[in-house]
């Protein structure tokens, strides 16, 4: 249980619907964003397009036009790294700067601009920052993992779009305890509900492990052990890297075995608010220690580990937060939730939470 009853203030609304907007959110995957793609995607409420510049580099901004509005990404990408708007013709450059219209003596408004947005391709992934303090690429989480590991140990990139705040997919994450029920077989049982919780804070990271020792070994680690007993010390550590962006360290050792002799995957979970109720939701995996050595073999593995997973999301996870979203919408959008001890974690994120939207303006 938490310490103290403050915890059941402010910082336990459910599902605020605000943003912190000076941080970064994963805006697509790096694989999504061809040459000659102009990608919208509405994020933080806001309808962004999304290209690349002729060397390479991402760039971001808004994706209505001035003049009457209309979405640049119905329009044209032209040579020097411009995108002409389909109705009346403005062009703009990738900073959002209106730089050619067609009409009259050819003047530009200054009201003509757009908004330009920092965007960053790190860990394969396009990092955008919405705020207005300038963007700081070296605040972006470390997914370092995506970097180090083979490519034959990444599963391929995955994407939901969930019908629910984003909070309530940070709370479904550091409260682990959800797998032995909605994911009984695959990712939990009966028995991985007995975990000690641990809750851990450095500035505004926090981390909340559970390990679970000597338990039967739920189906998808135990398609990654090379040993013969179905039971292992399982391992579950869940970093939190405000607002809204994840990593899970989970795997199986043999019983009483340190962690070098184990295996697993590094979970990787960035949520997106798309709208205070739908939330980009990209997700893959990278191994950790793979014991399996056989090619074939390992190429499987990464096909079941994403198929499993996308369906513990889409099957699984995703009806529940769903519904649970449209029963607090019901319930007129901030019902008090009753606290138990596995609540130790999402308590201390909406803290943190709670302070940055304060800091912004927002809370
Ligand atoms: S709406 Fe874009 S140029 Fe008219
Ligand atoms: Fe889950």
């Amino acid at each position: 249980m938490p310490d103290d009853h403050a915890a059941t203030s402010a910082a336990q609304g459910l599902a605020s619907g605000r943003f912190v907007r000076n941080c970064w959110y994963v805006a697509a995957w790096a694989s999504e964003l061809a040459a000659d793609t102009l990608l919208a995607r509405t994020l933080l409420d806001r309808p962004v397009l999304l290209f690349r510049r002729e060397d390479g580099t991402p760039a971001a901004m808004d994706d209505t036009c001035s003049h009457r509005f209309a979405p640049l990404s119905m329009g044209k990408k032209l040579p020097g790294d411009r995108v002409q708007c389909p109705y009346h013709g403005l062009e703009f450059n990738a900073d959002g700067q209106c730089v050619h219209n067609p009409h009259g003596n050819g003047a530009i408004p200054q009201a003509a601009h757009l908004r330009g947005y920092g965007v960053v391709e790190r860990h394969q992934m396009i990092w955008i920052w919405m705020g207005d303090t300038p963007a700081d690429p070296a605040k972006i989480p470390d997914y370092g993992c995506m970097d180090s590991t083979d490519a034959l140990f990444i599963t391929d990139p995955g994407y939901l779009l969930m019908q629910a705040g984003y909070e309530l997919i940070v709370d479904n994450l550091l409260d682990l305890s959800h797998t032995t029920y909605l994911h009984d077989g695959i990712l939990g049982n009966a028995e991985t509900v007995h975990a000690r919780i641990n809750v851990e804070q450095d500035g505004d990271l926090i981390t909340v492990s559970r390990p679970i020792g000597d338990v039967t070994t739920p189906g998808l680690l135990r398609g990654l052990a090379t040993w013969e007993s179905p039971r292992g010390d399982q391992i579950q550590t869940i970093r939190w890297f405000a607002p809204s962006c994840l990593l899970l360290q989970t795997g199986v050792t043999p019983v009483g075995r340190p962690q070098t002799e184990g295996t697993g995957f590094y979970a990787v979970h960035l949520l997106t608010p798309q709208t205070a109720r739908t939330t980009h939701y990209f997700y893959t995996a990278a191994r950790w220690n793979p014991l399996t050595t056989d090619a074939a073999r390992n190429a499987e593995i990464r096909a079941h580990i994403y198929k499993m997973r996308t369906y513990a999301f889409a099957e699984q996870d995703g009806p529940v937060i769903e519904a649970q979203q449209r029963r607090i919408d019901q319930l007129g959008g901030a019902p008090r939730p009753t606290l138990l001890a596995i609540d130790a974690g999402p308590v201390q994120y909406r803290r943190v939470l709670e302070r940055m939207l304060r800091e912004e303006g927002g809370g």
